[in-house]
């Protein structure tokens, strides 16, 4: 069974992504991770997808569709969960994935919506600052590192994403609302649709999403 986190920037589904994987043997599709791997190695994709990404624009599909390709190639498809953070992005994005999905014989059986209203968002996206090494997030309110600015795990100052900043994330909003919120209606129609109210504490949210994940785990 395969999983997807829909949701507007900073709502958290990175944060739960992570905290699925650390707890069970799930592995993560972060589109957004993938890309500025990409652009951090300077391989070519990662060079056309740059600018995009610098104005909250959505990168190109046959950019990102290879990115995912790669991933479910991998040997880990079909013996782990995937959940995908942050993919599919627009309905030409879910048709595609549900084209790779028939050719592997699998298929996507939940599908969790993260709400939560905007200002808080913004709030929850500035005070984010991410390790440059292993992608981890931190907040400095609610979710500080052990030491003053230092990955936990990788002991290396953290940094903020160029994308961070309140006329680019208002750019990004207005990018989910336009392209990905009616993948709200293609999966509904499928009945593989909740919601998770994301304006809860981490661990309130993440006992949500597991009451949801665990009933198919069985
Ligand atoms: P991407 O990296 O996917 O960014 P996003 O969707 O904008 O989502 P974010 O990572 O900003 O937010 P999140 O919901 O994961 O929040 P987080 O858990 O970090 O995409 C970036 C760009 O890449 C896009 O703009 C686009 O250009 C491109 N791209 C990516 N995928 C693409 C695709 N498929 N097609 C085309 N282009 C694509 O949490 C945020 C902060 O809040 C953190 O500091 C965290 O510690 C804190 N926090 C989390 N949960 C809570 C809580 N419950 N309470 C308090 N604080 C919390």
């Amino acid at each position: 069974m395969h999983i997807i986190f829909l949701g507007p920037p900073g709502v958290g589904k990175g944060t739960q992504a992570n905290m699925l994987v650390e707890k069970y043997p799930i592995v993560k599709i972060s589109t957004g991770d993938l890309l500025r791997e990409s652009i951090k190695i300077g391989s070519n994709l990662g060079m056309q997808a740059k600018g995009f990404m610098e104005k909250g624009e959505l990168v190109p599909d046959q950019l990102v569709l290879g990115l995912v390709l790669e991933k479910i190639s991998s040997p880990e498809f079909g013996k782990k969960i995937f959940v995908f953070d942050g993919f599919p992005r627009n309905i030409q994005q879910a048709i595609e994935l549900d084209k790779i999905m028939a050719k592997v014989q699998s298929k996507i059986n939940l599908v969790i919506d993260f709400t939560m209203d905007e200002e808080e968002r913004i709030l929850r996206l500035s005070g984010r600052r991410m390790c440059p090494k292993c992608q981890r997030t931190y907040h400095m309110t609610y979710a500080k590192p052990k030491h003053d600015n230092l990955c936990d795990v990788c002991d290396v100052n953290l940094v903020q994403r160029s994308d961070d900043n309140e006329e680019i994330i208002r750019q990004r909003s207005t990018v989910y609302w336009e392209h990905t919120r009616p993948l709200l209606e293609y999966y509904n129609v499928k009945k593989i649709l909740k919601s998770a109210d994301a304006s809860r504490s981490i661990e309130n949210v993440f006992s949500d999403i597991e009451n949801m994940i665990k009933p198919l785990m069985k």
